[in-house]
């Protein structure tokens, strides 16, 4: 059985938490604190509870070498200007001085250690470091759902150290929305794909062919599809490895008459960093000399229509070049007309770093019913496919 925090007695206990704290920094500073924030109300339960807690995350993929680069001093400094409080720090995850600062820890401190993947063993899921790890806490709480689906040694191995163990309030939400809502969906239910690999998308297209009632492909990864489809898409990137691939989806949703929708027209340009002299071309008109960067206004209006009767939405992956302000407007309206689907009762997910950011960037966070901090951990939730992080703690 998966516990819960709530299922445990915190008071006077030193709780060891896995958090997701792996944010972009740009010199030294977090630019985007949405996983820190999102941690939060793990972190201040336990220290409401009368508990101390111990904090430990990576950052980047130092691979086993100390590299001062990717320290979590900044993130420490973020989260105490967060939390309003001070935040003891170790440089080493595992050595004997840290583990005397958690040992020595009073109900209401924070320490937090210095990222895991300064070690190869973290990653290798090696015992003897888990079990180092697991010295710092009486009781193991994982809240890093965006590192759910690494079997590593502070997600995985730690777990076998502990008798109270369970996950955090993020990680329990998670869950809910990536999992439980979808099993049993409101009707209709739509998937909207984008960004620019179907690679990494396959598994949640081929179980959605089965359990949505439509599906919206934008995106980079449309212009495959619509080459298979016979439509010349002019200079539109196509990846031509996934041809037969996206072949045998469009057969598979012919075959249960399930419909893909794609999109009718793009805005398209001579290159990405010509946007200032973009147009708007019907899906079959684009000229070979110019590339779809985003959808056109008339997806926008067919897409929306879909979307405004739906009553679940799952979103993963951005539906234009967002990143460039003449090739946002596609994400933007899309994320728009979820924003008012939800106000009409839709329940609206979204998955996924990219699309998550083009979220986060429009300020409509808080408009979603639930933005994922996962992005491999919620393709593959989505998918199906069970979390070692989580099967450790049902053990
Ligand atoms: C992520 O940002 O995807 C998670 O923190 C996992 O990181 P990883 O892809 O380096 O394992
Ligand atoms: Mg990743």
């Amino acid at each position: 059985m998966l516990k819960t925090i709530n299922n445990f007695d915190l008071k006077n206990k030193r709780v060891l938490i896995r958090v997701d704290f792996n944010v972009p920094l740009v010199d030294g500073q977090v630019t985007d604190d949405f996983r820190i924030r999102m941690a939060l109300p793990t972190i201040t339960h336990c220290l409401d509870s009368g508990a101390s807690v111990v904090i430990m995350s990576h950052l980047g993929r130092p691979k086993g070498e100390v590299n001062p680069d990717l320290s979590l001093i900044p993130v420490g400094e973020k989260l105490a200007e967060l939390i309003e409080l001070p935040i003891k720090f170790s440089d080493d995850c595992v050595s004997e001085d840290a583990r005397d600062v958690s040992m020595g820890l009073r109900p209401g401190e924070i320490h937090l250690l210095e990222n895991l993947r300064f070690y190869n063993e973290e990653t290798a899921n090696e015992p003897q470091f888990s079990e180092l790890l697991a010295k710092h806490g009486e009781v193991f709480i994982n809240d890093a759902f965006g590192t759910a689906h690494r079997p590593h040694a502070s997600n995985v191995g730690v777990t076998k150290y502990f008798l109270h163990k369970g996950i955090g309030f993020l990680f329990e939400k998670e869950l809910q929305y990536l999992s439980t809502v979808i099993k049993k969906p409101h009707r209709p239910m739509t998937l909207v794909l984008g960004g620019a690999k179907i690679d990494t998308k396959l598994e949640l297209i081929n179980k959605f062919i089965d359990e949505a009632d439509s599906i919206i492909i934008g995106g980079g990864m449309a212009f495959t599809f619509l080459k298979v489809k016979g439509i010349d898409v002019g200079g539109s990137l196509v990846d031509e490895s996934m041809l037969s691939v996206a072949s045998e989806i469009i057969e598979n949703a012919r075959k249960k008459s399930k419909r893909i929708h794609f999109p009718v027209d793009v805005v398209a340009a001579k290159n990405i960093d010509d946007g200032k002299n973009s147009l708007e071309y019907k899906i079959n008109e684009i000229p070979t000399d110019m590339s779809g960067f985003d959808i056109g206004s008339a997806t926008i209006e067919r897409f929306s229509k879909i979307l405004l009767a739906s009553k679940t939405i799952i979103w993963n992956g951005p539906i234009g070049v967002f990143e460039k302000s003449d090739f946002n407007n596609g994400t933007l309206k899309i994320a728009e007309i979820m924003t008012e689907a939800k106000e009409e009762g839709c329940s609206v997910i979204v998955g996924g770093g990219d699309t998550a950011a083009a979220v986060k960037s429009y300020k409509l966070i808080d408009k979603m019913s639930h933005v994922s901090t996962g992005g491999g951990a919620s393709l593959e939730l989505l998918s199906g496919v069970r979390l070692p992080s989580v099967e450790a703690l049902e053990g």
